[in-house]
């Protein structure tokens, strides 16, 4: 990498370099200037998107007879030549490279000769640039969903793992009713699967070609912008060149999809954080996804989901943003757009590694289930059955709610056991006492979505088709 760092010395004096631009300018750029508006650190990433997008703008120019087949071929060749250079690690930048699309450009023009100098006709930075974003938003996004959807396959896994066992549901995070562990899981697996959902629907939205907008307006040439569409895979062309060059919806609706998803990857992973503690001990680490301390031997630290509950502040940060810089922006492109890429870059590798760690960190824990039981078998969490025991046998809920609320008062107060309480109060008894034993409540929630046996094993069905279908969907598109 040598922009950034070139003219170290004199700042304020010219780079002695001419830009792509410099027709119009007497002297070269201000050291100051390049250092400050260069983007080719972070937009070098966007070369394979920005070579597809001159491929096919050079085969538009053919068939609008701007080019002839030898200058095609030139600039065709010079393309590949470029490719192979990047790949290879053996490009040149040079100072005067603001970005990856005037490097390549640049580069092409060395190599074509005269030819390259008619690769940027009827072409703008501004919907060259837009063009490359939207095929790496459509790559990533179907990147992050296949992360996505290898997490739901971990949650499924362990769900089907977890047969029977239970733990406390928590409302407040206080113990409130007995649920299947394979429900808590495919809980986050729904969540998640909204999230596949919604990132596909944003890589629809962003499958639209700029290219043909220009700066702003279009052209006065033959250009092809529905032919060259569809060579770069894109399922729609542009409708109007000013909102083509300045949308930038798709990153704000990317970065949304991927804070979203952030804040359900950091919700699993303060549980994980939690069920991990001794106080908790439902969930045992495996060494290879956890931490030690550097001054304290006998810790063994969770710190991917701790990671996973801290970089979703990164995430919503990268949305609002970009959110911000959208604000107020006139029509059309302005460089402010400049500064979408850092924020959607960072958040795509971020989530990227999250839903690795997470995912290997989740396949390769143990669940306690005998610890997650024993919390769970606290006879207060049979409170609602108790009371619900009381309205089949024809007591108003309220006034069941009420008989039953007394008993657990007068058991907090030491004066009796649950268990006593149940079997001496007259509408209770015996099979009430019955709703006590080891996880007798988790096998009474029986309606549909509920956390008992029966819906579960329904819902394994549902959640299945779920995956099944966002996997061919996932297959389908993401050109
Ligand atoms: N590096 C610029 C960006 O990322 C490319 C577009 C520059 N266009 C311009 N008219 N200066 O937005």
């Amino acid at each position: 990498m040598t922009t950034g760092d070139a003219g170290a010395d004199g700042a304020g004096e010219g780079l002695g370099e001419r830009t792509l631009w410099h027709g119009r300018f007497a002297s070269g750029p201000a050291e100051a200037l390049m250092a400050y508006t260069v983007s080719l650190p972070y937009d070098r990433r966007l070369a394979v998107d920005d070579i597809a997008g001159s491929r096919a703008h050079v085969r538009g120019l053919v068939r609008g007879e701007l080019l002839d087949g030898d200058e095609a071929s030139a600039i065709l060749a010079a393309l590949d030549q470029v490719e192979e250079e990047l790949a290879g690690g053996e490009f040149a930048f040079v100072p005067s490279d603001e970005d990856i699309h005037t490097a390549v450009e640049r580069r092409v023009t060395e190599i074509a000769g005269p030819a390259g100098g008619k690769l940027h006709t009827g072409r703008s930075r501004n919907d060259q640039v837009a063009t490359d974003l939207r095929l790496y938003a459509k790559r990533a996004l179907t990147e992050v969903a296949q992360g996505v959807v290898a997490l739901q396959e971990v949650l499924l896994d362990r769900a089907r793992e977890a047969g029977d066992a239970y733990l406390p549901g928590y409302t407040h995070l206080q113990r409130a009713q007995p649920v299947l562990l394979a429900h808590h899981l495919l809980a986050h697996g729904w969540a998640l699967a909204r999230d596949v959902d919604r990132l596909l629907a944003t890589r629809d939205r962003a499958d639209v070609s700029p290219l043909g907008a220009g700066a702003l307006a279009g052209s006065s040439l033959p250009l092809d912008p529905s032919g060259t569409a569809a060579d770069l895979g894109f399922a729609a062309v542009f409708d109007n060149s000013l909102d083509a060059v300045s949308d930038r919806d798709f990153v704000a609706e990317a970065l949304f999809d991927l804070a979203l998803l952030g804040v359900h990857l950091s919700r699993i992973g303060e549980e994980v954080v939690l069920w991990s503690t001794e106080e908790f001990g439902f969930l045992k680490l495996d060494d290879a996804y956890s931490t030690g301390s550097s001054m304290l031997p006998q810790k063994k630290n969770p710190d991917i989901a701790e990671l996973a509950r801290g970089k979703a502040g990164r995430l919503i940060g990268n949305l609002t943003g970009l959110l911000v810089t959208l604000k107020g922006l006139p029509l059309a492109y302005n460089r402010d757009l400049q500064e979408d890429k850092e924020p959607l870059f960072d958040s795509v590798d971020q989530i990227v590694l999250a839903l690795q760690a997470l995912s290997g960190l989740l396949a390769t824990s143990t669940f306690v289930a005998e610890a997650m039981a024993d919390a769970a078998d606290s006879p207060y969490s049979a409170a609602t059955d108790l009371a619900e025991f009381l309205v089949e046998a024809g007591t108003p809920f309220r006034e069941a709610h009420a008989i039953v609320g007394e008993i657990v008062r007068t058991a907090l107060d030491g004066r009796g056991t649950m268990a006593e309480l149940v079997l001496a109060h007259p509408a209770l008894g015996a099979e009430a006492g019955a709703l006590l034993d080891s996880g007798a409540s988790v096998q009474r929630r029986t309606t549909r979505g509920g956390a008992g046996p029966e819906p579960v094993a329904a819902q394994f069905d549902r959640f299945t088709a779920q995956l099944a279908s966002d996997q061919v969907r996932l297959a389908d598109g993401g050109s």
